[in-house]
């Protein structure tokens, strides 16, 4: 007798739990398209902003996307990054070389805008200027 209420409550126990799995599957399969569309969203915000920021914070001045002007191309610059597996977000925040241009005269034009502007801008701002950066193609 004691040994069957035994069995019931494990059954039982384990019913429960199986039930609470399936609660758990179908809860993160929610969460996980509530996160896909969320992510989509963020992402499109994310190149506006950094495309406003592209043209306000006067970086369109010496860059454009296909010709060099005083700086080198956006095409250009997203090419050795990705050649070189760079990490322009730290070179933006002064942590990184440049590895595009090292011609010291050219490194100095664009240090003169690190340590003048960009190092005030936030994170987010700087991860949505390389955003919308890598965006041209
Ligand atoms: C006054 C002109 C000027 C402005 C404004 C300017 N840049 Fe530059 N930038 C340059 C020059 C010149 C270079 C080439 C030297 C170098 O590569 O560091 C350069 C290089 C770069 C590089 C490549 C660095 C490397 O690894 O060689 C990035 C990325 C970059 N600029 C981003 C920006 C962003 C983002 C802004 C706006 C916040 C901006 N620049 C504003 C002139 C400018």
């Amino acid at each position: 007798m004691k040994k069957s209420v035994l069995v019931l409550g494990l059954a039982a126990l384990f019913l429960t739990s199986c039930g609470d799995k399936k609660k758990e599957e179908v809860k993160k399969e929610v969460e996980t398209v509530v996160e896909e569309v969320k992510t989509e969203t963020v992402v499109g915000d994310n190149l506006a902003l950094g495309e406003k920021l592209f043209m306000g914070k006067t970086c369109s001045t010496c860059h454009n996307p296909d010709m060099k002007i005083i700086g080198p191309s956006i095409k250009d610059m997203n090419k050795v990054y990705a050649e070189q597996n760079g990490d322009m977000i730290k070179f933006l925040k002064g942590e990184a070389e440049a590895i595009v241009d090292t011609d010291p005269g050219q490194i100095a034009i664009m240090k003169a805008n690190l340590d003048g502007f960009v190092k005030d801008m936030s994170d987010d701002e700087l991860a949505a200027i390389v955003a919308y950066m890598k965006s041209v193609k």
